[in-house]
C-alpha cells in the first residue's frame, strides 16, 4: 500500500474510532484457486477476517504470558452478544481450551450440544474421535489447544453462516497470533475455508501443507464426519501422520 493509501486508511480509522468503533472485518474475498493447484507449501494471505485490519490496540499485546494472553481475550470477548448466535439458544460460549504453548492447536467448526452444556470444546462424540486421534499422534490432550471458528452453538448444529464467522473468527485468530503454534490443523472445511479463504472442496485441501501466516496448516476432514464415514479414517491418519513429521512425535504404540 501507497503512503498516500495509507495516510488516508489511517484518517478514516481515526474517524471510526472517535465514532467508538474499533473492530474492523474484511470481508471474504475471491479464493484464489491457482494457488491450491501448486504442489508445495503456499501462503495464504487471504482471510476471511483478519486482525491486521483491528486498529485498536489488543489488550493481549502488552503480555508475554501466552495464558494470561489467552484470559485478556477471553475477558474481550465477555458475555458475546455480537452475533444472532447469541439470541439463538446459546448457553455457552466455548472459548476453547488446552494447552497456551502448544505446537500444535485443533480448529474445530462450532459447539455442538455438549460443548455448550460443559462450555469445552469437543466433549461429544466428536470430541472423544479427536482425543484419540491426538492420542494416537502420541500427544495428550492437555497438550494441544483446541478452538473453533464460531464459539457459540449454532441452532440445531446447523452450519455458521459467513457473518457469524466473521464477526466470531478475529477472536480465533488472536487465540492463534497469541499461541503460536508450530502447526495448525483445521478439522472440515468450514474451519479450512475461513482461516484460508478458499472455497475448495476437502479433496483439494488435505493431504498437503498450507502457509497461514508463517505458521503450518494442515486440513483434515472433521471428525464428526468421520463418525459418520469411517473409511475415510484412513486418510485422516495419513494427514496426522505428515504434521507427526514435522513435529517429530512417534506415534503411540499400536496406532500405526
Ligand atoms: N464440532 C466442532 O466443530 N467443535 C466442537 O467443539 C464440537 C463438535
Amino acid at each position: 500500500m501507497d503512503s498516500h493509501t495509507q495516510q488516508l486508511l489511517t484518517a478514516r480509522l481515526q474517524y471510526y474510532r472517535d465514532l467508538g468503533i474499533y473492530d474492523f472485518y474484511r470481508r471474504e474475498v475471491a479464493p484464489n484457486v491457482s494457488a491450491v493447484e501448486q504442489p508445495e507449501t503456499l501462503p495464504i494471505s487471504t482471510c476471511v477476517a483478519t486482525p491486521d485490519l483491528f486498529v485498536a490496540p489488543q489488550p493481549e499485546a502488552a503480555v508475554a504470558d501466552c495464558a494470561e494472553a489467552l484470559r485478556l481475550i477471553k475477558e474481550d470477548l465477555g458475555e458475546c452478544t455480537r452475533c444472532v448466535l447469541a439470541r439463538l439458544g446459546r448457553k455457552t460460549i466455548v472459548f476453547g481450551e488446552g494447552n497456551a504453548n502448544a505446537e500444535l492447536m485443533f480448529v474445530g467448526e462450532g459447539p455442538g450440544a455438549d460443548e455448550d452444556e460443559q462450555g469445552r470444546p469437543f466433549v461429544g462424540r466428536a470430541g472423544h474421535l479427536l482425543n484419540k486421534m491426538i492420542e494416537a499422534m502420541g500427544l495428550k490432550r492437555e497438550q494441544v489447544y483446541i478452538a473453533n471458528v464460531v464459539k457459540c452453538r449454532p441452532p440445531g448444529n446447523r452450519t455458521p453462516e459467513r457473518e457469524e464467522i466473521e464477526t466470531c473468527s478475529p477472536f480465533l485468530l488472536r487465540q492463534i497470533a497469541v499461541i503460536q503454534p508450530k502447526a495448525v490443523v483445521a478439522l472440515g472445511a468450514v474451519a479450512a475455508r475461513c482461516l484460508l479463504g478458499l472455497n475448495e472442496p476437502m479433496a483439494k485441501l488435505r493431504g498437503r501443507w498450507f502457509d497461514f501466516r508463517g505458521t503450518r496448516l494442515a486440513v483434515t476432514y472433521h471428525p464428526a464426519f468421520l463418525l459418520r464415514d469411517p473409511r475415510q479414517k484412513k486418510e485422516t491418519w495419513k494427514d496426522l501422520q505428515m504434521v507427526m513429521e514435522y513435529l517429530g512425535l512417534k506415534p503411540r504404540r499400536g496406532a500405526d
